[in-house]
């Protein structure tokens, strides 16, 4: 079984534990065993069997339940997109095994309006909801607010649906909106969606590292931003080979960090500092710029280790109660709610 890639999950040496969701799926017992070459025995072989371990059927009832879970919201997914006919195939679409539904369907609702994606985006996800709520939420509550009008930088833009979502949401108060990401065709996406989204005179998409931001000269002259969001990847390649099937449908770019899963936030961190000592620069960030992060579950300690170097501002919840973003800024005094 292991040697065809299904783990067995126990707690001897020879298995794995149970980790995360996906292993659940995997039940294995042995009920029955056939031994040969018994003389006193009608066929020579010794039966000996032993019914399922009744503790698999709340297992298996447990697993449907959520099997049913998904199929609902597939086919309210499927619904909700008011799809042409001939893609009604989708709906016999398996969520657990088959290609995730919205690669068939290339369209994905996010914070209520229907973003265009392609295999080489990252499908948004609903919890990245928080990340758009945190932005609005700093974007209208802070006092700066009362000042200006504000400019956002989506770091890892993907599909645009981050930044495209923040400026439907607050359009008198954001000016203007850049996303930058290292995939063309996933900027690519992202334009198609500003355009039909119609926000495409406030937005600029670039193909860019969000590593080297610092050594850009394409920021040359734009100013600093007020508000920098950024969902990035935040998978380690040890977690990634565990995540469920639908996830290895999607770019490993969007999701993996490497060895290390806070690796991205330190590369922008250690970009953004850079570009706040290069004057010449002329900002990508100043002082009073918010940095929102959306973060995995349980890293929100990590990222503010990351970030000493900044002050920690606050954090935002998802519908788990786990902390999804967490916000920091250089001068803390202009945030005093
Ligand atoms: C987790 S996805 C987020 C996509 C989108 N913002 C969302 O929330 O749905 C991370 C994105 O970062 C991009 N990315 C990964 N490494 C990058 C890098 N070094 N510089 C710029 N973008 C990068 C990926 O292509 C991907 O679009």
């Amino acid at each position: 079984m292991t040697d065809l890639g299904f783990p067995i999950i126990g707690n001897s040496k020879l298995t794995k534990p149970l980790k995360n969701s996906s292993d659940k799926g995997l039940l294995l017992a042995l009920t029955a065993i056939k031994i040969y070459g018994f003389p006193n025995i009608d066929d020579n072989i010794l039966y000996i069997n032993h019914s399922e371990p009744l503790k698999f059927e709340s297992i298996i009832n447990r697993e449907l339940k959520f099997y049913n879970k998904k199929l609902k919201k597939q086919e309210e997914e499927i619904e909700n997109l008011s799809l042409p006919s001939n893609l009604n195939a989708v709906k016999e679409h398996d969520p657990n095994y088959d290609i995730p539904v919205s690669y068939i369907t290339m369209k994905k609702i996010f914070y209520g309006h229907t973003f265009s994606i392609s295999r080489d985006t990252l499908i948004p996800r609903p919890s990245t909801e928080v990340l758009v709520d945190a932005a609005i939420e700093t974007i209208k509550d802070f006092s700066l607010s009362k000042q200006k009008q504000f400019s956002v930088l989506d770091l890892g833009t993907g599909s645009g649906c981050v930044l495209i979502s923040i400026i439907l949401n607050c359009a008198d108060k954001v000016k203007s909106g850049m996303g930058i990401d290292l995939s063309e065709p996933a900027l690519k996406i992202a334009k198609e969606n500003s355009v039909s989204l119609d926000v495409a005179s406030k937005t600029k998409f670039m193909c860019m590292d969000f590593t080297k931001m610092h050594l850009s000269d394409q920021f040359l002259g734009l100013g600093s931003f007020d508000i920098i969001v950024c969902n990035p990847p935040y998978i380690s390649t040890n977690d990634y080979a565990n995540l469920n099937i639908s996830t290895s449908f999607e770019p490993s770019m969007a999701i993996c960090a490497g060895n290390d899963k806070y690796k991205c936030y330190e590369e922008i961190r250690n970009s953004l500092d850079q570009a706040l000592t290069t004057k010449e620069h002329n900002g990508i960030v100043n002082e009073n710029t918010v940095l929102i992060f959306e973060v995995g579950k349980n890293m929100e300690k990590g990222v503010i280790k990351i970030f000493e170097s900044w002050k920690y501002l606050k954090s935002w919840n998802d519908s788990q109660e786990s902390v999804r973003c967490v916000a920091f800024v250089k001068n803390k005094s202009n945030y005093t709610q």
